[in-house]
């Protein structure tokens, strides 16, 4: 099912203790997330990800909405030892809310 993103913007709330979205987003603890939906993993520039991060990105893994869900319920599952300091998203409606919210920024 679509997601919801005006709840979306409610759950990024979670999300703001280190990303930033939007107009003057910035790197902070985590990259900033302006066309993360459908970009390779690692590829925001003058951010230093971890190596977990990097290998996936030599594997090519693009964030479809697939994996972008995956990722979010479970971080530390769908990548061990990357560096994220955040538990996920148990619920699958925020999971497609705050997607369809990141959807916006493209
Ligand atoms: C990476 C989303 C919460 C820190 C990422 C990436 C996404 C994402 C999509 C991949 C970025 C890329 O490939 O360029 C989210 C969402 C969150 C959330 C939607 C809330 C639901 C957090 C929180 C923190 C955090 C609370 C800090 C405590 C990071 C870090 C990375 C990252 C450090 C890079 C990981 C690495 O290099 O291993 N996040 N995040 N995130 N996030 Fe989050």
């Amino acid at each position: 099912a679509d997601g919801d993103a005006a709840k979306g913007e409610k759950v990024f709330n979670k999300c703001k203790a280190c990303h930033m979205v939007g107009e003057n987003a910035k790197n902070r603890v985590g990259p900033e997330l302006n066309g993360i939906v459908g970009a390779e993993i690692a590829s925001v520039d003058g951010f230093k990800y971890s190596d977990a991060f990097q290998s996936k990105k030599a594997e090519g893994l693009v964030w479809t909405e697939d994996n972008l869900d995956a990722y979010l319920a479970d971080p530390r599952g769908f990548i061990p030892k990357n560096k994220m300091g955040f538990a996920g998203l148990k619920k699958e409606d925020d999971r497609e809310d705050v997607i369809a919210y990141l959807k916006q920024f493209q």
